[in-house]
């Protein structure tokens, strides 16, 4: 059965517009896929740490030697690069928060490079055959000819973690100009409407 994982980042809810965003994605998704099954990583509601001593002190030690405390350490990480692996899509929904992901977001890509296991000892990729969407919210607009666009990180740097884990086949559907919604200049389901095109496109 085809699996999608979607990864949600955004703590507005229903006002958040990467979240409206996948919800779109998701519909049409399931539509092409009507067998598939969606796991949802919601980042908003999991208790994610960042990299502490203890982590560090259990990924560079040989799993064979893990205590049960180094098991513990690694769990919330083993059990993230497990939802990547088993998944054929993966969608990861993210505001831009001065100009690069948010925090949360970045927690979750430290759990989820893990040598042996996403990244190879020789520095390759080992999720590959894999396919990957990023719905990305954002105030500005950091598109090809903008004059803001070497501004656009947060794009250029989920392309280079995904590449560095083995995924290549990436396609980023831009929500740019977001705050339009937020000042009542547009209406969620118009600017929902605006980027269902390339939404409708990236889930086929
Ligand atoms: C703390 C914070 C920082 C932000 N920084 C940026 C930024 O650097 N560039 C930008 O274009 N938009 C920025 N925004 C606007 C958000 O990207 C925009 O509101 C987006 O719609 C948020 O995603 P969401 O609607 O899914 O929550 C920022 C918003 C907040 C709350």
């Amino acid at each position: 059965m085809t699996k999608l994982l979607v990864v949600e980042t955004s703590p507005r809810g229903g006002h958040s517009i990467s979240r409206n965003m996948t919800r779109r994605f998701v519909a049409d998704w399931r539509t092409v896929h009507p067998a598939s099954e969606v796991i949802e990583r919601d980042l908003m509601e999991t208790d994610l740490p960042f990299v502490t001593a203890p982590w560090l002190q259990a990924y560079f030690t040989p799993p064979e030697e893990h205590s049960p405390e180094m098991k513990d350490a690694l769990r919330l990480s083993d059990e993230l690069v497990g939802e990547i692996i088993s998944a054929d899509h993966i969608v990861i929904a993210t505001p831009v928060y001065n100009y690069n992901i948010p925090a949360a977001l970045k927690a979750w890509v430290d759990h989820i490079v893990r040598k042996g296991m996403t990244l190879g000892f020789d520095g390759s990729g080992l999720v590959t055959g894999k396919k990957a969407t990023v719905l990305i919210a954002s105030g500005g607009v950091y598109t090809e000819g903008s004059p803001i666009r070497d501004r656009d990180i947060a794009t250029q740097y989920l392309r280079l973690i995904l590449g560095v884990i083995g995924i290549t086949d990436v396609t980023v559907v831009a929500g740019g100009g977001a705050k339009a919604v937020d000042m009542g200049e547009q209406t969620m389901d118009g600017f929902i409407a605006s980027v269902e095109p390339e939404i409708e496109r990236a889930a086929a």
